[in-house]
């Protein structure tokens, strides 16, 4: 029997206009913007303004210009998966939300949060279904709108995060190219390093939540630090291995966008020059499970037909992973 592989087809993507910059951070809390620049890399970031709007605003734009590009029809879509931390509400899904703001009717969704992997494991899920022919067209989306559990009086989370989508459509091909291997892992034991204290069942919201800020990030950055820089490369490195892909082979690495430093220490240890890493950190911040696919979105014009590519990143969870993906098409 022919092996089916699932293969990217097309990008969207969604940015809000408003910038919200170094400068303008630090009038809201003690910081400045060499010290942005020199410890995390970022410069700005995007910011959903509006009541009312959430992760499913952005996610349902980006998969609007997926649709148009890719001259598909809401219609023809059979599963959509949203990778977010950020849902509008903790439920319906808002993979849900995004496909009747579309007017996709004729597919289930559901959503996957595994903080900032969000997109890894969504995209190794989407291309299970299109690998065992249950399905022929899968939307998968990131979508996060960070700001609305950001604490913009906490000078150690505040300048890192910032809100965006993009959406990647996944089909099925006989072809050498697609989403070729995966290797995701989670240790749950990182939890407490990195997580929003309230708002779930275990301590819903109450006066005392607020008043403390426990609907926020809270992370203890050092820490997360050190398990993203380690298990990032780890990861990166035993997939390059496990495939005998050497560093002139590999096109590019698309890394999640959490810190400059954590991107240069896993190009590195790839043995990577700096033209083949995707970095666009400085504009638009970790958007958490949007990062890879704003990636691909920004580089997709310079992606070739056959290109082997290792998207890779490391989350809250903990939860870390690379694949490997074969690019399937040229843009012209
Ligand atoms: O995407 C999900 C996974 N998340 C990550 O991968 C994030 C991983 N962590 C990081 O990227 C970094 O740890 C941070 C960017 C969060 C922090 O950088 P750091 O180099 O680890 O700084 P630090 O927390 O050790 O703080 C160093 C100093 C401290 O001052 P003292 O104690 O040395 O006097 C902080 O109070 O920098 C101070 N500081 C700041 N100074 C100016 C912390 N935040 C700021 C700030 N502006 N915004």
């Amino acid at each position: 029997m022919t092996k089916i592989n699932a293969v990217i087809t097309g990008v969207g993507a969604y940015l809000p206009d408003y910038i919200l910059t170094n400068e303008e951070l630090s009038t809201m809390v003690d910081t400045n913007d060499e010290w942005i620049m020199t410890r995390i890399g970022i410069k700005e970031r995007r910011i959903l303004k509006g009541d009312g709007l959430g992760s499913s605003e952005l996610g349902s734009k980006a998969v609007a210009e997926l649709l148009k590009k890719t001259n598909t029809s809401p219609e023809e879509i059979d599963l959509v998966i949203c990778a977010t931390v950020t849902p509008d509400m903790p439920f319906p899904a808002t993979a849900n939300i995004i496909s009747d703001k579309v007017g996709i009717n004729n597919a289930f969704s559901f959503d996957i949060n595994a903080g900032c992997s969000g997109f890894l494991f969504s995209l190794t899920t989407g291309a299970k279904y299109i690998e065992s022919g249950m399905c022929k067209k899968v939307i998968v989306v990131g979508a996060e709108k960070m700001s609305s559990i950001v604490d913009y009086t906490d000078r150690q989370t505040c300048p890192i995060f910032g809100d965006g989508s993009a959406a990647v459509l996944l089909e099925p091909t006989t072809e050498n190219v697609g989403v070729i291997d995966e290797i995701l892992h989670t240790q749950g034991s990182g939890r407490k390093h990195l997580y929003q204290k309230a708002g779930g069942s275990c301590r819903p919201a109450s006066h005392e939540t607020v008043d403390n800020r426990e609907h926020f990030i809270y992370q203890e950055g050092s820490h997360v630090f050190k398990h993203a820089v380690s298990n990032m490369a780890d990861v990166s490195v035993e997939m390059m291995e496990k495939h005998n892909i050497t560093s002139e082979e590999l096109a590019w690495l698309v890394p999640h966008q959490a810190n400059n430093r954590i991107i240069e220490a896993t190009a590195k240890r790839m043995g990577l020059a700096k033209e083949k890493v995707m970095i666009n950190i400085e504009k638009y911040g970790n958007t958490t499970s949007a990062t890879i696919p704003l990636c691909l979105w920004e580089w997709e014009k310079q992606l070739k037909k056959g290109d082997d590519i290792i998207l890779s990143g490391f989350g809250a969870g903990f939860t870390w992973g690379a694949i490997l993906i074969k690019w399937g098409y040229d843009t012209k």
